[in-house]
């Protein structure tokens, strides 16, 4: 059995992560899970949002499978995810976005990975007001070259494991010279040990107009945390939306696997919210776990019903009167 940590999350949370963990059960997949609390619910239950037993259930299993967490914009306690990142250095978030046949979207031949460095950045939280009017703030944007190296590093060594061609390089340092310059100087450095794969390096906001111009351009895509965070967004707009993105925090000795999307309350509670992506990341811890034969026969099934279009959401279905706990059955029945 594998022990994985479970924080079902907050607003859609626990309806998406009941549906995505009936399903991984019913895969075949060996998994023990630990429940644990995180995010507003466990600090309106228990005055934390971080409890102490949370952290040492994932210091146990050294995976975590999580709902979104409700962070409050611009007050309250600083980001769950973000300090979970951090305290086990999950310092690569991987996030692909690829088409879905059965999902009418502008392009039907989308299939890109970002790889986001997931624990430098302007996202350390060094940041503060300047005055006590607090009217001037200020924020720091760490970039270390071990930190650099080491995510462009993934970004090849994925590519190699995953057959994929091209790694691009999306950066700033046309304006932030020594955080960006850092970032593409190393990732110049470490390309050059990857000479069979195709690099490219883009500006970042060059990159935005290219990505939803000629999307096939891009493969898989290596960046800073906050333009990997906004660039995972738009790839998810580009396949569908943010139902269907998956995501990975990998560290070399724990990941927590999770969807791109949020808590999404203005849907919360209405059994309308879109479980695959949460599955997808499932898909994924699968995969992590050794779980193939279970990971590919769980892929299958979402991919059947996600593009028959029937027993789906209504994101992906305007007509469907499919709710969260339907679609989950539906995949269910697809896997025997
Ligand atoms: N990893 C995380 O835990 C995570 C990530 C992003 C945002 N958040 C938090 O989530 C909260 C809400 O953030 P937000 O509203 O900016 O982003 P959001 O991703 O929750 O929602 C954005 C839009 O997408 C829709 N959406 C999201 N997931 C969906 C799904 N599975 N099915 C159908 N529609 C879906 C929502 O209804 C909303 O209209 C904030 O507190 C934010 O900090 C958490």
């Amino acid at each position: 059995m594998h022990p994985v940590t479970l924080i079902k999350g907050d607003g859609i949370g626990p309806s998406i992560m009941d549906v995505a963990v009936a399903v991984i059960d019913a895969s075949g997949a060996a998994i023990q899970w630990h429940e644990a609390e995180a995010g507003m619910s466990a600090y309106e239950k228990l005055g934390t949002p971080l409890p102490d037993a949370t952290m040492a259930s994932i210091a146990a299993t050294r995976v975590a499978f999580k709902g979104p967490l409700t962070t409050l914009v611009g007050e309250g306690f600083r980001s769950i995810n973000v300090e979970l990142r951090k305290t086990y250095d999950l310092y690569a978030n991987v996030r692909p976005a690829k088409s879905w046949p059965g999902v009418k979207t502008r392009y039907d031949n989308v299939d890109i990975v970002i790889v986001r460095e997931n624990t430098q950045g302007l996202y350390v939280g060094l940041e503060h007001y300047l005055t006590p009017q607090k009217d001037i703030a200020e924020s720091l944007a760490v970039v270390t070259k071990a930190g650099s190296q080491r995510i462009v590093d993934y970004a090849f060594q994925y590519a190699i494991a995953n057959g994929r061609n091209k790694v691009t390089v999306c950066h700033k340092a046309n304006i932030l010279k020594y955080t960006q310059g850092l970032f593409l100087n190393t990732a110049r450095e470490v390309a050059k040990k990857y000479p069979h794969i195709e690099f490219d390096e883009k500006i970042i906001d060059a990159a935005c107009m290219h990505m939803v111009m000629k999307p096939e351009q891009f493969d898989v895509v290596v960046t800073t945390n906050m333009f990997g965070d906004i660039l995972s967004d738009l790839t998810a707009g580009l396949v569908g939306g943010l139902g269907l993105i998956p995501g990975a925090n990998i560290g070399e000795d724990a990941a927590l696997f999770e969807a791109v999307h949020g808590s999404a309350p203005d849907i919360a509670g209405k059994n309308i919210a879109n479980p695959t992506a949460v599955m997808m990341a499932g898909v994924m811890m699968l995969n992590h776990l050794g779980e193939h034969a279970a990971a590919n026969r769980m892929q299958a099934a979402i991919e059947t019903v996600v593009n028959a279009g029937v027993y789906v959401t209504p994101d992906l279905n305007p007509n469907s009167a499919c709710g969260t706990r339907e679609m989950g059955l539906a995949i269910i029945d697809a896997m025997r």
